[in-house]
């Protein structure tokens, strides 16, 4: 059986994402926070690119796993993303929840209608559209 572009990244489970996410959540550089964090993106196609939160003593600099992924998927050629899942250890807050910048940066590389799953390290997994975590982003059209 022959599988077009958006049947193949659905032919992924969630949980399969998930796991991916957790493992990249290792390679997290956070010596300030301690906060470890893990994100895979998923491309029509059927790539994945991982990342981690990457900390820098210069605290500001310091960027997000969700946005790590993202630019390695950007930098990789990559352009239609279907899914990202991000991954922490939030067990007594639910699943965790992507920051506003990696909300804005989802939003408009990935559309309103893609699927934002969020997960911790129990196996607590809720999933949300971009539009119910970004109502009214600001985007291209406003350029
Ligand atoms: N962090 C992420 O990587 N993703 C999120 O969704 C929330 C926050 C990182 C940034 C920083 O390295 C640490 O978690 C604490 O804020």
């Amino acid at each position: 059986m022959i599988l077009n572009q958006e049947e193949v990244s659905k032919t992924r489970a969630i949980e399969e994402l998930v796991e991916l996410a957790r493992q990249a959540r290792t390679h997290a550089h956070a010596p300030f926070s301690h906060f470890q964090v893990g994100a895979v993106v998923e491309c029509s196609d059927g790539r994945v690119f991982t990342g981690c939160n990457v900390e820098n003593s210069s605290y500001g600099l310091s960027l997000c796993a969700e946005r790590v992924a993202i630019f390695k998927a950007i930098s990789e050629g990559a352009r239609d993303f279907t899914r990202i899942a991000v991954i922490a250890d939030t067990h007594l807050h639910g699943p965790v929840r992507p920051c506003g910048a990696c909300r804005q940066v989802i939003s408009d590389l990935f559309g309103s209608e893609a699927e934002v799953i969020m997960a911790d390290l129990q196996g607590q997994i809720e999933t949300q559209m971009v539009k119910e975590l970004l109502p009214a982003p600001f985007d291209r059209s406003f350029l």
